[in-house]
């Protein structure tokens, strides 16, 4: 018995084989403006996110205190990109991603009270080169599944060689209870298979309103800002 080992082409190489040098860089330009995009998204999330820190930083500097207690991000993956644009049977283009998805740039912004969430909201869509494009409160409107957090789409000039690409970042702004709720909602259906049973997602929607009411309680004896425009 032969004991070498016959060592095929990889499917990759296989389909590059058949497919003609003008389909490949044709591909390429795909792959390089697709590219070209998420580095404009990455960019608008710093951008934000730098916006946030200044604004962080300012009150404590001011006023010993701290409306930001952490920011996350995330680019979205392509995977991800491609899933939305076929569930809202979209156009599998770039151009159509940039027209009509509006979240591949994220920011989730965790304050310590209700009153920050607004606070910085105003202070972000108040500066001059931010847009605000679309708010949803889902504080003063909370989800049928008790989720709650404020939601707004901005769009961000992003100056490159070539000029300034406006580009949408999403920004999620919450408490840290409202975000402990969501990441164990979150959690719970991506476990379950996004089948939460109707006892279980009755019992979540009691956490979420037992925790609103601590928050709101905690509220009451912990006073530290005073004013912004003092
Ligand atoms: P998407 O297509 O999912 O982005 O929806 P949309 O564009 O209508 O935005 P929506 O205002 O519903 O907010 C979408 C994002 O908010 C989601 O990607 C989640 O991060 C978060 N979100 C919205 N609803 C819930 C919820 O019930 N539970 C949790 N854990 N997160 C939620
Ligand atoms: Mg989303």
């Amino acid at each position: 018995m032969s004991t070498e080992l016959t060592i095929g082409k990889t499917g990759l190489e296989e389909v590059f084989d058949n497919v003609s040098d003008s389909d490949i860089s044709e591909l390429e330009d795909v792959i390089r403006n697709f590219a070209s995009r998420m580095q404009i998204y990455r960019a608008g999330i710093k951008e934000i996110r730098t916006k946030l820190e200044i604004l962080d930083e300012e009150f404590q500097t001011k006023y010993s205190y701290n409306p930001i207690h952490s920011i996350e991000s995330r680019l979205k993956s392509p995977q991800s990109i491609l899933k939305k644009v076929k569930s809202k049977s979209l156009p599998v283009t770039m151009e159509s991603v940039a027209a009509n998805i509006t979240d591949v740039a994220g920011i989730r912004v965790i304050c310590n009270y209700i009153d920050d969430i607004y606070r910085v909201a105003d202070l972000l869509t108040s500066q001059s080169d931010v847009t605000l494009v679309r708010v949803r409160d889902y504080i003063k409107n909370p989800k049928p599944s008790g989720y709650k957090s404020l939601h707004l789409i901005v769009e961000i000039p992003i100056f490159l060689s070539t000029g300034a690409y406006p580009i949408p970042v999403e920004i999620q702004i919450r408490t840290i209870a409202m975000d402990f709720w969501a990441s164990l909602e979150h959690k719970l259906k991506y476990k379950t298979d996004n089948d939460v049973s109707p006892d279980l997602r009755k019992r979540l929607k009691i956490c979420a309103d037992e925790i609103s009411k601590l928050t709101t309680k905690c509220r009451t004896f912990t006073r530290p800002f005073k004013s912004a425009t003092a």
